[in-house]
């Protein structure tokens, strides 16, 4: 069965920040009314900044259920965490530097570690939160981004024996736009058990991609976000103008 999904077209990138930053707050507001816990994956990436930023400020800045919340990665590159190009260090900086959420609800990818010693310590941080049952956490809300070439996370096209894995992270080696090869990645198993998936897709660049991902052929190897199917959770794709600009069935 295919996930619920929905798509919304934004004018620009302030627009589309200030709809996610109220959806993730109202997100995180039920599930701690609800389960006293909310757990969001972070994704690395320059579409985000805005969002992270606005997080910082009013009215999220109280409005967030900041000590009930844990903060994962969706991916991160094999660099230090104060390092050029670590997504801990981008979110830490731009966000988490900036509000009042316990250091401990801080779970990220070790990308000074190496890979295979990044992956067992990730399992292990993931197993800690894990739903019971099961090896990781039921994540409320996943953030995503996309490149041109397709990826999300850091699941590249062609690169698929992920989708059968039973794992939670894997290491990947990919090279895009310059940045960091050596990467780590959540498995698509531990996406699609969450509740809420949020793609962030901004920019011309992406809009081949993401109307071939949306409207074309099914091909999961090629098109990594087909990956993406949360078994009883939502998908959102919010979307710039720019990105957009290849549906055609909008
Ligand atoms: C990363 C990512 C990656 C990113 C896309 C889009 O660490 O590289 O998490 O999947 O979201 O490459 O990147 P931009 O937002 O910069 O276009």
């Amino acid at each position: 069965m295919k996930a619920r999904r929905e798509i919304k077209v934004f004018k620009d990138k302030i627009s589309l920040s200030k709809f996610a930053a109220d959806k993730v707050t109202e997100i995180a507001r039920k599930s701690v009314e609800t389960r006293n816990i909310f757990h969001l994956v972070l994704s690395g990436g320059g579409t985000p900044t805005t969002l992270y930023e606005m997080l910082t400020k009013a009215p999220y800045l109280t409005n967030f259920p900041w000590n009930r919340s844990h903060f994962y990665w969706g991916d991160e590159r094999s660099v230090a965490p104060g390092g050029e190009g670590s997504n801990f260090g981008q979110a830490s900086k731009i966000l988490l530097s900036k509000v009042p959420v316990p250091r401990y609800n801080i779970h990220r990818i070790k990308g000074e570690l190496t890979p295979e010693q990044a992956v067992d310590d990730y399992q292990v941080q993931l197993l800690a939160h894990a739903e019971q049952g099961m090896n990781w956490p039921v994540f409320d809300v996943v953030l995503l981004g996309m490149g041109a070439d397709g990826h999300t996370a850091s699941l590249f096209p062609g690169q698929s024996s992920s989708d059968d894995l039973k794992q939670a992270i894997i290491p990947v080696t990919a090279d895009y736009a310059g940045r960091p090869a050596q990467r780590l990645s959540l498995t698509p198993a531990v996406i699609n058990s969450a509740r809420y998936v949020i793609f962030l897709v901004m920019g011309a660049d992406k809009s081949v991609s993401v109307a071939s991902s949306i409207e074309g052929d099914h091909d999961p190897l090629n098109k990594p976000s087909q990956r993406i199917q949360p078994v009883s959770g939502r998908i959102l794709w919010l979307l710039d103008e720019a990105a957009a600009g290849n549906l055609s069935g909008l």
